[in-house]
């Protein structure tokens, strides 16, 4: 079999369009125009690329967005006190931290700091307790992504066997609440991997839908891959290449080539699930820019 490839950068322009018609409205109905700050500390360059793209996503979709730059050896408080102003910043909607921050800085205080009417990447712990109610407003831009992979491309996960590779935070612990949730988009089995589980091959061969976000190139092969399965990949690792300007690939953690001779659909690396990352921070953006208007809606 040869995987139909599940192209994440078509399906994310698909996205910024819907957001981009709710941004009109919600400017025209209500005079509001949703706004990002994105707050990138330190220089990692891989960073600056991401929250650059974000920002670019904003413009697009007709947001405001703004960054918050902050030195490498900045400071629990400093940091505190930008999310405390942004808080309070009515231009601003969402906010976004950009992750992993300086090894000085104590991560969830940060997080914590956000209000969770802003928390735009659904980490602060009042959204992620809703997400495991199965009422959640935000979702995490990665998982939520994947959701909509899934659901656009036909393979709801009702019923599924799905395998999630990795415990994360921001992707693998989110990615499992979101699929086992009764309800549309739901409704799967599921099963989480780590780094202590055993047998990790012979568990991933049961999955009808198996999600990668390891963080190590090609870490998953064709023989842990059950014919026909669906294949996400989360990761996006550097590796080197001469042949290249930049001097490295990206590459995920799956091993493409070969299981992409065994898998029924597979994402990319790159134009799979980055792309939709963005994209779903968009819709959340709009969410909280509506939430600020209307509050938090109960959930049916
Ligand atoms: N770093 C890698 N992915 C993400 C993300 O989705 N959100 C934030 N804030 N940081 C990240």
């Amino acid at each position: 079999m040869t995987a139909k490839i599940l192209d994440g950068k078509a399906l994310a322009e698909e996205i910024r369009k819907e957001v981009a018609v709710g941004v009109a409205e919600i400017k025209q109905r209500h005079g509001v125009t949703p706004g990002l700050a994105a707050v990138l500390a330190g220089d990692d360059p891989a960073s600056a690329i991401y929250v650059r793209n974000k920002r670019r996503a904003c413009d697009e979709v007709g947001m405001v967005s703004d960054t918050f730059l902050l030195p490498a050896d900045t400071t629990n408080e400093q940091l505190l006190t930008c999310v405390q102003d942004l808080n309070a910043d009515s231009r601003f909607h969402g906010i976004l931290v950009q992750l992993p921050l300086p090894p000085q800085i104590d991560e969830r205080l940060i997080i914590e700091a956000i209000s969770p009417d802003k928390d735009i990447d659904g980490l602060h712990p009042f959204n992620v307790g809703k997400l495991v109610q199965g009422r959640p407003d935000f979702v995490p831009g990665t998982p939520a992504g994947i959701q909509q992979i899934l659901m656009r491309n036909g393979h709801d996960p009702a019923g599924a066997n799905v395998v999630v590779c990795g415990r994360s935070e921001i992707v693998g612990k989110p990615m499992a609440l979101l699929l086992m949730q009764r309800g549309e988009g739901g409704n799967a089995t599921v099963t989480v991997c780590h780094t202590r589980t055993k047998n990790l091959a012979e568990i991933t061969r049961q999955a009808d839908i198996l999600v990668a976000a390891i963080g190590r190139p090609k870490a998953i092969t064709a023989d842990m891959v059950k014919e026909g399965a669906v294949v996400i990949d989360v990761g996006i690792n550097r590796v080197d290449d001469p042949s290249r300007k930049s001097g490295y690939r990206l590459v995920g953690d799956v091993d493409f080539e070969a299981v992409s001779q065994k898998a029924s659909a597979i994402t990319p690396v790159p134009g799979g699930v980055g792309p939709m990352t963005i994209a779903m921070l968009l819709v959340n953006t709009l969410t909280a820019a509506r939430i600020s208007i209307h509050g938090r809606q109960p959930h049916s």
